[in-house]
């Protein structure tokens, strides 16, 4: 087990340096006021280590930075917008930061019990790391300029599948998870309780690139009545067009510096809750529930429990799911008839973050974790859950529970959605 924990964090590191290997001129860069200059995310990373593994989250003990330096990679404390007018550390300084936090880690794990309560806090700092490698990309996306991240490894073709609802009977599911079963799942997963849901269809896949394009060749992004109050004002004050990065033609799309025509076979991707919403209605369903997307993702309705993953317990391969982040896009519909769940629906896990119509909230029962600012400063605000990951996030930094929140108006995080129906009984 610590040796997983070991290479989680291994892994997590070559990420980071992959997406960090240029000079500061690029790192220092801000390429948009929704994102952090590169350099200062790689430094955050440090500094959370710092914090949560050789501090125990106790702010008040001197860290491996002077205080007035640390401060500067508190999140709460700089808004996005403002970190590229910090003093930041420089790339170099902030390399050095990394590698000497990260020889303490090494040192304070082998002190370490080998179980998994002990493990937490390692594994819950593996996936912040990992959540600002996927914050990192999206930072690439926004770049101007020549290529500089490669054109990505090969995924799994598509293949036809129906583009239809799955049934998914009315009747009781276990919400959530619990430590035994899920030992590193965050605080807003837990704990584990029975909901109770009515008979609802859910999308086999995701909503694909080229259905997209026929709600907007429909006109979709001038037909008021598709949309939310909310969504249209800001359809409008946003000058929305279509799915960010497409081209204006609908023909093209930029991806990490590269123009290519349009997978028809994608799952749309760099749409806000409120496209997506609008285009359900025009499509005549609506988007799932939180609740919806995990039960038709992880419950077993003939063993009448959960499972681990859609596919069941093994562990993710690249056969199964669109994880890792190297493949720098998601995969056609149909290309994992093995990542299939027990009711059938594909592709829940990695390709696409799916919007959901939660707001982000917390399950009866809730307790804080280590990091206690993690989720509880956002609870009731104006945020909605997304699920399921995207090929941007490693397999240890999501699970069938596992959830993400953000506001409805972003979509420069890789956001996708899939359709749901109310089934009349
Ligand atoms: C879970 C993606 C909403 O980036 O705001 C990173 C993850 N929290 N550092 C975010 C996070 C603190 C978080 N999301
Ligand atoms: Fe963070």
């Amino acid at each position: 087990m610590r040796d997983d924990t070991v290479r989680g964090l291994e892994r997590a590191r070559q990420r980071t340096a992959a997406l960090t290997e240029f000079d500061d001129g690029e790192l220092t860069r801000q390429h948009s006021p929704l994102m952090s200059p590169l350099v200062w995310d790689l430094a955050h990373i440090g500094q959370q280590e710092d914090l949560w593994l050789l501090r125990g989250g106790n702010a008040a003990a001197q860290g491996v930075l002077p205080r007035a330096v640390e401060r500067l990679y508190d999140a709460f404390e700089n808004p996005r917008a403002t970190r590229v007018d910090l003093p930041l550390l420089s790339a170099v300084e902030a390399r050095g930061f990394l590698g000497d936090v990260r020889g303490r880690v090494f040192d304070a794990l082998e002190r370490t019990p080998d179980d998994a309560s002990a493990l937490f806090p390692f594994a819950m700092v593996e996936q912040h790391e990992q959540m600002h490698v996927e914050t990192m990309l999206a930072t690439h996306q926004l770049r101007d300029g020549a290529p500089i991240l490669g054109a990505g490894t090969p995924v799994p073709a598509g293949r036809p599948v129906p583009h239809d609802g799955v049934l998914v009977p009315a009747g009781e599911f276990v919400l959530g998870v619990d430590a035994a079963d899920e030992p590193f799942s965050l605080d807003n997963e837990r704990p584990a309780h029975v909901v109770d849901l009515p008979a609802f269809r859910i999308g086999r896949v995701p909503v694909t690139n080229g259905e997209y394009r026929r709600f907007v060749a429909d006109g979709g992004y001038d037909e008021p009545r598709w949309w939310s109050t909310v969504g249209w004002a800001h359809r409008v004050s946003a000058g929305l067009v279509g799915p960010q990065f497409w081209t204006a033609d609908g023909a093209a799309r930029v991806r990490f510096g590269t123009v290519e025509d349009l997978p028809e076979d994608e799952p749309v991707q760099h749409v806000c809750c409120h496209e997506a919403e609008a285009y359900a209605a025009w499509a005549g369903a609506r988007l799932p529930t939180e609740q919806e997307w995990e039960k038709a993702c992880a419950w077993d309705p003939d063993r009448g429990e959960r499972r681990r993953w859609p596919w069941g317990a093994s562990d993710w391969t690249p056969a199964l799911a669109n994880l890792g982040g190297t493949a720098l896009r998601p995969a056609e519909v149909g290309a994992y008839p093995g990542g299939a769940s027990a009711y059938g629906v594909e592709q829940l896990i990695g390709d696409v973050w799916e919007w959901t119509s939660s707001g982000f909230e917390a399950w009866p029962g809730f307790v804080p974790m280590l990091y206690a600012q993690y989720s509880a400063p956002f609870f009731g605000g104006d945020f909605r859950v997304l699920r399921g990951g995207s090929w941007a996030v490693d397999a240890a930094a999501v699970r069938p529970s596992l959830r993400n929140w953000d506001l409805p108006i972003r979509r420069q995080i890789f956001s996708g959605f899939r359709l749901a129906w109310d089934v009349d009984v």
